[in-house]
């Protein structure tokens, strides 16, 4: 204000005005674009092009790592799969006609799952410890699955919520809090669009989805309700029930989630929003279920998987042969962030609340190889191949520290692994989890050859799978 008064003389009032007003005006402009809600970003049109323009917010690709949870009445009988419900009542399959007649008095009906539905041992906080221990960094919990029942006390899921019905409990919220609390884990939320029986649905459909009944009264308001409630930082969405988008209006809600809701700035969605937007509109690429397609991809995917190999909601009858050794889950991982993915690992857990100790040993065992092992997954990008072509085994890339990480699952007896693809190294190659610099021989184009250090079992620094820091590669 003092550069513009004139020297020496006495301040007029309009030459006060005509300094300060132009300040006052570009403070109030910059209030304006710091306090505005859109701050600086860009608002997005209810069209694809306009939503799939949207960048995904950068925290997904760097965390690579989550943990999926199937929780609902299907967790009850707890018996073939999750669509217990759909294969009993409508596929009429043998299995659970049969384990429903052996079982259940006659004439009880899938809802009478609902009171069974106890969680009495459901301890948010406990998940939460289970959780951070696994070495994720994200979790999505079934909010509702296409059976329809919802984990939060849902205005418009009338009698058939946690809340009203079985545990009488808010579990996104108990879970949501502890997670906020207790971890540094995202929250996430998955969400069914369709459900299998209710009749606003099944109106819908015998009308060829030209009315809108469901889409208007149940689902739409129930994403906005989760979203302002809970406010989810990923939201999966699911179940299209052969429905189009415009059925849905995935892309009027997508709008809204990204220009107006209060999670704006960091909510992730897939790509799950009506018929055909799979594997081509949303935020990221889940294309289809254990989705590993062993090679780069141009969009960021995920690839959600199954402990148990055949189901997502806990089944009682489980072998240990039907869950994926841990061996196994980490070369699920390992290969899925060498090609840009992340990894959606699912548990289910019981009708009363435990997360059944085999579901704990993987995840905690996880948790132990990531201790070791994360700087090669948290924070990489792929490097310009994918897997070594004379050792199994995956690469990962940190551009800025300029070092490859070549992770392998099996441990070289001979004393001498042989990678073919790094060309030329000028730096160190060490083994992550073990002091000191690794001797190695440069076979010119035909890769190079690294001296492993001769270790019992339990002196290496973790089981199933190590890792080759390389710095300065090409
Ligand atoms: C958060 O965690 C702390 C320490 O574990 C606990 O004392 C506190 O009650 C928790 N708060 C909520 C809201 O759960
Ligand atoms: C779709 O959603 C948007 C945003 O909430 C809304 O403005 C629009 O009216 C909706 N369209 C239909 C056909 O429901
Ligand atoms: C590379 O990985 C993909 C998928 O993980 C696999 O199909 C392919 O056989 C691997 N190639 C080599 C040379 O290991």
């Amino acid at each position: 204000m003092f550069l513009c008064a004139p020297q020496g003389q006495r301040l007029l009032l309009s030459q006060v005005a005509g300094c300060v007003f132009p300040l006052v005006a570009m403070l109030l402009l910059l209030l304006f674009l710091l306090l505005s809600p859109q701050g600086c970003s860009a608002r997005y049109d209810p069209t694809w092009e306009s939503l799939d323009s949207r960048p995904l917010p950068t925290w997904f690709d760097e965390v690579k790592f989550g943990i999926f949870i199937h929780w609902g009445v299907f967790s009850v009988p707890s018996f073939g799969s999750e669509w217990f419900w759909w294969y009993w009542q409508k596929e009429k399959r043998q299995p659970y006609v049969k384990f429903m007649e052996t079982n259940y008095p006659p004439g009880f009906s899938y809802e009478d799952f609902g009171p069974l539905f106890t969680a009495e041992f459901f301890d948010a906080n406990q998940w939460a410890d289970i959780l951070k221990a696994s070495g994720a960094k994200y979790v999505v919990l079934t909010s509702k699955h296409h059976e329809g029942f919802t984990l939060w006390g849902s205005k418009y899921s009338w009698n058939w919520n946690a809340v009203s019905v079985g545990p009488k409990r808010d579990i996104v919220a108990e879970l949501a809090t502890s997670i906020r609390n207790k971890t540094d884990l995202h929250f996430g939320l998955y969400h069914s669009l369709f459900e299998w029986f209710n009749p606003l649905f099944l109106y819908d459909a015998s009308n060829v989805f030209k009315t809108r009944q469901f889409p208007t009264a149940k689902s739409l308001p129930e994403l906005y309700e989760i979203v302002t409630k809970y406010q989810p930082e990923i939201l999966w969405s699911d179940g299209n029930g052969n429905a189009p988008d415009t059925y849905w209006n995935s892309t009027g809600f997508l709008a809204w989630l990204y220009n107006d809701s209060p999670v704006r700035d960091t909510v992730v969605t897939n790509d799950r929003w009506g018929v055909g937007s799979i594997c081509k509109h949303g935020g990221y690429y889940t294309c289809s279920d254990r989705y590993n397609p062993g090679h780069l991809l141009p969009h960021k995917w995920e690839n959600c998987m199954t402990i148990d190999k055949w189901s997502w909601g806990y089944r009682r009858n489980a072998q240990l042969s039907d869950y994926l050794t841990t061996e196994e889950l980490i070369k699920q991982l390992v290969e899925t962030v060498s090609c840009g993915g992340n990894l959606l690992m699912n548990i289910g857990p019981t009708h009363d609340g435990r997360i059944d100790v085999i579901f704990q040993e993987r995840l905690r065992q996880m948790g132990d190889w990531l201790r070791v092992n994360g700087e090669a997954i948290y924070g990489t990008k792929p490097w310009r191949t994918q897997n070594d072509t004379v050792t199994p085994g995956v690469y990962t890339f940190k551009p800025k520290e300029e070092t490859v990480y070549a992770i392998f699952l099996k441990w070289p007896i001979s004393g001498t692994l042989v990678l073919g693809d790094p060309k030329t190294i000028i730096g160190e190659t060490q083994l992550i989890g073990h002091k000191g610099q690794l001797k190695w021989v440069s076979l010119g184009e035909k890769g190079m050859t690294v001296a492993v250090p001769q270790l019992t079992p339990n002196q290496l620094p973790c089981q199933w799978g190590w890792t080759l820091q390389l710095t300065n590669v090409k």
